[in-house]
């Protein structure tokens, strides 16, 4: 897989142990972090091992430089930073951690979940950490409003619900960027894909078909998208509308749109499909929905259909054959009926790229597949190319047709 490029493992990892730690219990007391927590909230100030000193000393605890360092420590953490999940953000190859209350944190660091020594010391600290984070993206998370969706200032992407909406209790997701993002070249070489699949894509780019990139969660959609948007030609505008945004292509001409939920009075919600239709207005060469799961899925395929060449997306769907279904079930949900919503899928999109992500860990574009008609009008999914897991690439049924397609397109700019 993917070389690793963040730092070295944390002390607290060793060979053998799941990953992570006891958080404070092992090295400072909960109950004395607590306490001095307590302290110096009644006194604001920085948080230095010094005051960290006083506090425990006031407290009337053992004030050893070993302690001291631990409770600092252990409060820095809970202050900057995803506090005890830190390690697991820094251990090489993590693409997400997952919260599940204050007792079980998972990770995936590229072979699927992984259960960890990491725990909070009560729910307490768990909403604590979610709020925090949701503070630093500029956004509440209360009671009133349980649920968060940003981008942090790092690139990392949080989610958190808070509990009760959320069990066994608040309930924390954090998909870790990749530094630097991935080249098509990078995931050919990581096995993504193989390199004559690769090849065929380029060709979809180059002869501006649109496309849609599917799989299931996690799958790697987004950053293949990114790979294949960062091998656009330098001269074209990319407009990008995301939910909450995630897509940094290397490409010099990128102009990317964010929408946003309603703030507490219920006003000033942007939806996607708004911005879809805003992004028209921008001369885009190329329209790109991050992630199509609302009702931009009606806009997205109006563009398409009407002289937006090379527009593209992500979709979640489980296998290719899926993608009609879902695409029907999310333009149906946006008031567009199911006729009208397979006939302007079979004309809007030339290709959808296809993601499996294998229990081992391993993702790989498993399919390259083409909308066609049945008689009755609805959509189904061909088989141009089929990936096996040896990365053995078949040709399929469609490929005659993907490849015609390409030739005419090229053929007429
Ligand atoms: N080929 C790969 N090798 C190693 N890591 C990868 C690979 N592809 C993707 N990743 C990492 O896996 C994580 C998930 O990838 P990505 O966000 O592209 O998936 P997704 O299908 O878009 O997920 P979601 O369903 O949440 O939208 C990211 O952290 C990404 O950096
Ligand atoms: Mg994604």
């Amino acid at each position: 897989m993917s070389s690793p490029d963040r730092s070295p493992a944390p002390p607290c990892w060793s060979a053998g142990r799941r990953p992570g730690g006891p958080l404070v219990s092992g090295a400072a007391p909960a109950v004395l972090v607590d306490e001095v927590r307590e302290r110096l909230a009644g006194s604001p100030g920085e948080l230095t091992p010094h005051r960290v000193a006083e506090a425990l000393r006031a407290a009337g605890r053992p004030v050893g430089d070993a302690m001291v360092l631990a409770v600092h420590e252990a409060l820095r953490r809970d202050v900057v930073g995803a506090g005890p999940l830190e390690p697991l953000l820094r251990l090489p190859g993590t693409t997400d951690v997952l919260v599940n209350g204050a007792d079980a944190v998972y990770l995936d660091r590229g072979s699927g979940l992984e259960r960890t020594d990491v725990t909070f010391p009560d729910e307490a600290s768990v909403r604590r950490l979610a709020q925090r984070l949701a503070g630093l993206g500029g956004r509440r998370l209360d009671d009133a409003s349980p649920h968060v969706d940003l981008r942090l200032a790092d690139g990392t992407r949080f989610h958190a619900v808070l509990a009760p909406v959320a069990r066994p209790g608040t309930v924390i997701s954090l998909r870790v960027p990749r530094r630097g993002g991935f080249t098509l070249d990078a995931l050919v070489a990581a096995r993504m894909l193989p390199g004559p699949v690769a090849l065929l894509l380029e060709r979809v780019l180059a002869a501006r078909l649109a496309f849609l990139v599917s799989g299931g969660t996690g799958s790697g959609k987004t950053t293949l998208l990114a790979a294949l948007l960062g091998r656009v030609s330098a001269a074209e505008r990319l407009v990008v509308v995301e939910d909450a945004s995630e897509l940094r292509p290397d490409h010099p001409h990128v102009v990317g749109l964010e929408g946003r939920p309603a703030n507490l009075e219920g006003a000033g919600a942007v939806e996607v499909r708004t911005l879809v239709r805003q992004a028209l207005r921008m001369r885009p060469d190329r329209l790109v929905v991050g992630e199509v799961r609302g009702g931009e899925v009606v806009e997205l395929l109006a563009a398409l259909n009407t002289g937006h060449e090379g527009g593209c997306g992500t979709l979640h769907a489980n296998s290719a054959v899926d993608v009609p279904a879902r695409v029907e079930a999310l333009a149906l949900a946006a008031g567009l009926g199911r006729a009208a919503a397979h006939s302007q899928l079979a004309s809007a999109v030339d290709a959808v790229i296809h993601l499996a992500r294998a229990p081992d860990g391993a993702r790989r574009v498993a399919q390259v597949a083409v909308p066609s008609r049945d008689p009755a009008g609805l959509v189904t999914m061909a088989v141009a190319v089929r990936v096996d897991r040896d990365l053995t690439v078949h040709e399929g049924p469609a490929l005659g047709r993907l490849l015609d397609r390409l030739e005419e397109a090229v053929g007429d700019p």
